[in-house]
């Protein structure tokens, strides 16, 4: 296994649109396994491929406390069942390090994906687990936490990383 470089707000990769998993094969398996160390290194609950520059739609999730519960969802999707049932809730990204943002999102959602053999599944995820399939879903369509707050505060935000890299 090995840690991957997390890509970070506001480089142009982040903006790729991932394409959906074809194969399910060793090569599926190895880049689940270095997110999951990538993503536990960085102490964060989830990963998606596009913050590795891997432009493919996986994502990694674990929201135990005790960090012994990784999930993972190839070809993620979902759809909203309730739009006027929403969930607000502070969100953090590792793409935008020591930024904390309120964002609100439906929390009726019901929540496709595949696993690592290609088998489907289904299901209803609610509260922090619906945020989080919404933020990583979010990061395959090049969408970012930075694209729900106002345009003055994510021009704030890009100027102080873009300084922090110089
Ligand atoms: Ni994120």
């Amino acid at each position: 296994m090995a840690r991957l470089k997390i890509l970070t707000f506001p480089d142009p990769r982040l903006r790729r649109v991932a394409s959906p998993v074809k194969e399910f094969d060793k090569s599926l398996i190895k880049i689940t396994e270095n997110m999951l160390e990538t993503m536990y290194g960085e102490n964060g609950i989830g990963l998606a491929a596009t913050q590795v520059d891997i432009h493919k739609r996986i994502v990694v999730m674990d929201l135990s406390e005790e960090k012994n519960n990784p999930k993972i969802f190839i070809n993620p999707e979902f759809k909203v069942l309730d739009d006027k049932s929403l969930f607000s809730c502070e969100e953090g990204c590792l793409s935008i390090p020591g930024v904390r943002e309120e964002i609100t999102r439906p929390d009726k959602i019901k929540a496709y994906w595949q696993d690592i053999d290609g088998k489907n599944y289904e299901d209803e995820p609610e509260g922090l687990l619906a945020v989080c399939f919404q933020h990583e879903i979010d990061h395959l369509e090049g969408k970012l936490l930075v694209d729900y707050i106002s345009p003055l505060k994510r021009d704030r935000i890009r100027k102080k990383a873009l300084k922090s890299v110089i």
